[in-house]
């Protein structure tokens, strides 16, 4: 699988703030990053038991729609405390309108009623890369951290203003969205895929 530099790709993504990662990513490597949003692409039901199934579900879906390759993120938090919880559900726990502040709320919550003094937690990212009609290929990228309250910082999106990665005091939601994306899971998952030697100059 190459995609030379030029290439079009689609962000299988309808979340704004997955996008604009996606495409800071991207911009070294001389792709033209589309989303699936501007497409008008139909979003699929996300109907994995794993990060990686999800991913390559929704990878497969836009690839074969658009006629284009396509990469597809699928990620979460995943709490210690609560056996991975919200985990491949972290999107969900926010319920329709998409509200973070309900899903920080339930995290406080679950942890508060379970007696839990341990408040480690990692976000995790799956990134597929699916070729219309043909191959595909998955990738996995973690950053530990912790869980604090109350939410802090406005910046970043989702459970970035409860996550504190290891090593900092900072939530994801005040430290600079390009530190942020230097360290994230995001990006570990991203460094494997370009080690693997997809973008290339040419084919
Ligand atoms: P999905 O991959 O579209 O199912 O959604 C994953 C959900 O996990 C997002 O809607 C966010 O709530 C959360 N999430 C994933 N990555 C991040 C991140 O970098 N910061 C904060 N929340 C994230």
């Amino acid at each position: 699988m190459r995609l030379p530099r030029g290439s079009l790709l689609v962000v299988a993504s309808h979340n704004q703030g997955k996008v604009r990662e996606i495409k800071a990513l991207l911009g070294p490597h001389g792709i033209e990053p589309v989303s699936a949003g501007d497409l008008k692409l139909p979003e699929p039901e996300e109907t994995g038991l794993t990060f990686i199934a999800n991913a390559e579900l929704k990878a497969r879906a836009a690839a074969d729609a658009s006629g284009h390759p396509a990469l597809a993120d699928d990620s979460g938090l995943w709490v210690d405390a609560l056996e991975g919880a919200p985990g491949i559900y972290s999107a969900r726990w926010a319920g329709p309108a998409k509200d973070f502040r309900i899903a920080m709320a339930r995290i406080e919550k679950e942890l508060k009623e379970k007696g839990a003094t341990d408040f480690s937690a990692k976000f995790v990212c799956a990134l597929s890369i699916a070729m219309p009609h043909g191959e595909i290929k998955s990738f996995e990228g973690e950053v530990h951290g912790h869980l604090s309250f109350p939410p802090r910082g406005d910046r970043g999106f989702g459970y970035d203003p409860i996550f504190v990665p290891k090593g900092w005091d900072q939530t994801f939601a005040e430290i600079d969205p390009q530190t942020k994306n230097d360290m994230s899971h995001r990006a570990h998952a991203f460094t494997k895929l370009l080690h693997s030697g997809i973008f290339t100059e040419s084919l």
